[in-house]
């Protein structure tokens, strides 16, 4: 798909996309977009109420060429994801009749006057408007195939250097985003630990960041037992993934740890799953995700940070070798854990990353993501993620950028009442209290054990927001959640060391 920006359109496209938010005034921003099409402004208004991901088409002719105008609606006050997701739809309904030049105007009255954020969302949902999940179909029909339009993006020339640095930015996310879905949209049998490691191998090669894996017996080297506990009823062995971006100009403001769960399925263990909704288990691997998807982003877009990502990765199955319920594991950090629930394990092999990374690395802010409990799923629904932290001021940064990125996170308490919830009779600690309450509060408090006292850590719980029932599938879908959250936290922190 070719994008560019235009500042003087010459001739108009045979089909312009107007995206337009909901206001007072929408005559006012109607009327000069009816007088090229010819048709009165009124009648239009009484059709289109520029709501959220509304179309209005008006057809006409233009020095005798065929026209449409495609008026989009983003609802009222939009942020930038309302602005991605209402191109995105467009799109993706759309894509198979419309013609190969697009046009998007962001000239007419009630655009921003900075339309940068803008041109950056409506690039990053127009290319995955054409996002196509049948991976393994054998035979596509033709309305699945990715798009391909010639577009053009109407700008006015005041903000030609910001709107040029957010189609690239658009661009980049995109296909960060594409890799991300395809990763967390495959079946476990087209994704072991292995095939999570080569995608970062291949991630860092192409983006400019260096990777380490730890195959099994470098895991075992290491004392990663968690980890190895986890994996002892799979097949395929357990890799750990140690990615590390650095700025070229060598020019860094801070040490960014970040850790992600790697389950690429849970089948919960021997604490086996009900077999309803299990196939979802192979999106166990979204907080992984989420990491890769920062890492590359922060390469691409040359962030002055040193990120270091830490993946665990590893399946949770059943077979006479896995660990049992009541078993007790040693971990990286020393401690020993007695395993309640098999299926409690996603913290099991966060609390080997944890410290690994804390160890190794020292970094100055620790955030792990992981889709780590159903109790947050009961709490928050689909709508947020969980946060935890023990820093109020990382707190602060990361809900600014929820509210700008609309992937948003809600606090939870981590009081010290809860810790004692994870006692354990034989060993320094259990994996689950055995209590159905406050399940995604305990599993941070069993994280907390594990971060050698750091002191900005932020645990994410993306559970119900890794992947999402949407228009774009049948069944739940992955929704890269935490990519463009912390790459706006981390550009945040860049534009204030500036300031
Ligand atoms: N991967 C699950 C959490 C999950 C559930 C994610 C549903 C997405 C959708 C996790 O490993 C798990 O099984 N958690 C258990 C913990 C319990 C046994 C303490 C849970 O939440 O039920
Ligand atoms: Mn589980
Ligand atoms: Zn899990």
């Amino acid at each position: 798909m070719q994008i560019k920006l235009s500042y003087q359109p010459t001739s108009s496209p045979a089909a312009l996309i107007v995206p337009v938010a909901q206001q007072a005034d929408l005559g006012a921003v109607l009327q000069p977009i009816a007088a090229k099409a010819k048709v009165p402004a009124d009648l239009i208004q009484s059709d289109f109420k520029a709501a959220s991901k509304e179309i209005h088409t008006l057809y006409f002719n233009e020095d005798g060429q065929p026209k449409r105008i495609f008026l989009l609606g983003l609802g009222e006050s939009p942020r930038t994801i309302d602005v991605l997701n209402a191109f995105r739809s467009f799109i993706f309904k759309r894509k198979a009749t419309l013609p190969a030049d697009l046009g998007i105007s962001f000239l007419h009255q009630n655009a921003p006057e900075n339309p940068a954020p803008w041109v950056e969302a409506s690039v990053n949902g127009l290319l995955l408007g054409g996002y196509d999940i049948g991976l393994y179909k054998t035979t596509k029909k033709p309305e699945d195939a990715a798009p391909d339009f010639n577009t053009e993006i109407y700008v006015a020339e005041s903000h030609a250097a910001e709107a040029e640095a957010a189609l690239m930015r658009g661009q980049a996310f995109a296909a960060t985003h594409t890799q991300v879905f395809d990763l967390v949209n495959a079946p476990a049998n087209k994704k072991t630990p292995q095939v999570l490691a080569d995608w970062a191998v291949k991630s860092g090669q192409q983006h400019g960041y260096s990777v380490e894996i730890f195959d099994e017996q470098k895991i075992h080297e290491l004392g990663l037992h968690a980890l190895i506990s986890v994996n002892r009823g799979s097949e395929n062995p357990p890799t750990f993934i140690v990615m590390e971006y650095k700025p070229k100009d060598g020019k860094v403001l801070q040490k960014i740890g970040l850790v992600g769960k790697g389950v690429t399925f849970d089948t919960g263990g021997l604490s086996i799953k009900p077999s309803t909704n299990m196939h979802y288990m192979k999106s166990d691997m979204g907080g992984a995700a989420a990491v890769f998807g920062t890492v590359e982003m922060a390469a691409k877009l040359q962030l002055p940070f040193h990120v270091i990502g830490v993946v665990p990765a590893t399946e949770n199955s059943v077979d006479a070798k896995s660990t049992k319920p009541g078993d007790v594991i040693g971990s990286y950090q020393g401690k020993t854990i007695e395993v309640i629930d098999t299926d409690a394990e996603g913290r099991l092999i966060l609390a080997d990353g944890l410290t690994y990374i804390v160890r190794r690395f020292e970094p100055d802010v620790l955030i792990d993501l992981a889709t780590l409990t159903g109790s947050c799923i009961r709490t928050l629904g689909t709508y947020a993620g969980g946060l935890f932290s023990n820093n109020d001021e990382l707190v602060a940064k990361l809900e600014k950028s929820c509210t700008q990125t609309g992937e948003r996170l809600w606090r939870f308490p981590i009081w010290d009442e809860y810790k004692k919830e994870l006692k354990s009779d034989v060993a320094d600690l259990k994996n689950f209290s055995g209590s159905p309450s406050a399940g995604a509060i305990t599993a941070a408090k069993f994280l907390e054990e594990f971060i050698e006292k750091h002191p900005a850590w932020a645990h994410m719980d993306i559970a119900g927001v890794a992947v999402s029932d949407s228009e774009f599938s049948s069944q739940k879908s992955a929704t890269g959640f935490g990519i463009r959250l912390l790459i706006d936290y981390l550009q945040n922190l860049a534009s204030e060391a500036k300031a």
